[in-house]
């Protein structure tokens, strides 16, 4: 702590003046070290692997607790594995199964889980909370942890495509609040995420393209090797190769993860406001919010990923064939290019609330050829009504009018 001097008035000026020295201003700062461990395994929950017991102290410890919380869907799949692991292990778990869906994702969820920690009484740094789910259930629980007594530590086994190569591997907790998609949250590190790709064998096809988005997402700003091995490899990306997890799926993978880090780590707190994973998350939250019958998040982020890359070809950023391969590959992953409610007017409404967002500028990042990001502040209307036309002019020439 150090005081901050000022030069002291040789008489009182002001009513508001405190006649009495020495400090009357104190500046505090201190720094909180963050550290946490990203790691894809298999077979985690073989009860000889000792990964997750390391993760809970189950290893070194007789009769360790810890409160398992699950997603509904994955606990059908995969409870009796979990169990059986934690039996094998001694440890000592509380299970908390709770629904895993967008509209459940609320306030409540969090105050629920706080109580399932205060009706075990967990102990305050040896006993760990440990998440097994998806995108959802993973930002409830990590507010939960962040919240209960100021921070407790957790461990999250994300179990969807999204989860393991997005909500998983950052910092970011959350749920919805009024009409607002993660409007209350905080930034709080897991002690550990463990990634078993085995999980995702049993995960929906759609959510599989939803997943697929964002590693398009990485691959287009910021990794143009990622985006070759992608057209390579899409039309044989399904939930089985991804679960077999053999040498091109673990690279397209751990290419998303690694990549995703290296963005977030200089910048977990989000102090930066040109964020190039904000790529495809400018128009897509109007888009989410409207799209009736709904859109999965990755969807919303496709049409919007498509806009931008249209944006960039106005630009002179992207060449033709560049934006015709990228709108390829959204296409050839299972993603939407375009969405009726998706208009010109709509994009409009959708960068402004971005500007809000980022602090009063658009801080749009696009792509500066395939593999690097620029952001731009001064996206015009006609361009944005320009960009739709490119894209639907490329879905007509595609697919043949009135698809
Ligand atoms: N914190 C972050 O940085 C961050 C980043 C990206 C997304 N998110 C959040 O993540 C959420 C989306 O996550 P999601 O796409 O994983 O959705 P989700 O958690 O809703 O899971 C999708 C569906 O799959 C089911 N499921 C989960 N694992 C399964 C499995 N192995 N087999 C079969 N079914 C399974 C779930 O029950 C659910 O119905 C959004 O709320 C989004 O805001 C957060
Ligand atoms: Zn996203």
């Amino acid at each position: 702590m150090s005081e901050i001097t000022t030069a002291r008035p040789s008489r009182l000026t002001s009513a508001f003046d405190i006649p009495r020295a020495p400090g009357l201003t104190w500046y505090v700062q201190a720094q909180q070290p963050v550290g946490y461990e990203v790691s894809l395994t298999r077979g985690l929950l073989a009860p000889a692997n000792p990964t997750l017991a390391k993760a809970v102290g189950a290893d070194s410890r007789d009769g360790v607790r810890t409160l398992v919380v699950v997603d509904r869907s994955v606990d059908e799949l995969y409870g009796t594995a979990l169990r059986a692991y934690f039996a094998a292990w001694q440890a000592e778990a509380s299970w908390l199964v709770m629904p895993g869906d967008e509209e459940t994702k609320a306030l409540e969820q969090v105050v629920e889980v706080t109580r399932a920690m205060t009706d075990m009484g967990i102990l305050r740094r040896t006993e760990r909370l440990v998440v097994v789910g998806g995108g959802v259930l993973m930002d409830v629980v990590g507010m939960a942890a962040s919240l209960y007594r100021r921070g407790a530590p957790y461990v999250r086994v994300p179990t969807t495509l999204v989860g393991q190569v997005d909500a998983g591997v950052g910092v970011k907790t959350g749920v919805n609040h009024g009409t607002h998609k993660n409007r209350l949250g905080t930034y709080f590190a897991p002690e550990a995420t463990l990634i078993d790709p085995e999980f995702l064998r049993t995960v929906p096809a759609r959510h599989i393209s939803n997943g697929l988005a964002e590693i398009i997402k990485m691959a287009l700003i910021k990794d143009a090797d990622l985006f070759r091995l992608l057209e390579e490899t899409v039309a044989h990306i399904s939930n089985d190769t991804l679960a077999d997890c053999g040498s091109d799926m673990s690279e397209v993978v751990s290419r998303a993860i690694a990549g995703m880090l290296d963005e977030l780590e200089p910048n977990l707190w989000e102090s930066v406001l040109e964020r190039s994973v904000d790529y495809g998350h400018t128009f897509s939250p109007s888009l989410e919010l409207r799209a009736d019958p709904p859109l999965l998040h990755g969807e919303a982020v496709a049409v919007d990923m498509a806009v931008c890359v249209a944006l960039a070809v106005g630009r002179q950023y992207l060449a033709e064939d560049e934006a015709h391969r990228a709108l390829a590959l959204v296409s050839a992953a299972g993603l939407p290019l375009t969405h009726p409610v998706f208009t010109p007017e709509l994009l409009q409404v959708g960068l402004a609330d971005a500007v809000k967002h980022r602090d009063g500028r658009q801080r749009l990042p696009l792509t500066d050829g395939i593999g690097s990001c620029v952001f731009v502040n001064d996206i015009t209307p006609a361009e944005l009504a320009r960009a739709l036309e490119y894209v639907h002019a490329f879905t007509e020439r595609v697919d043949g009018p009135g698809r």
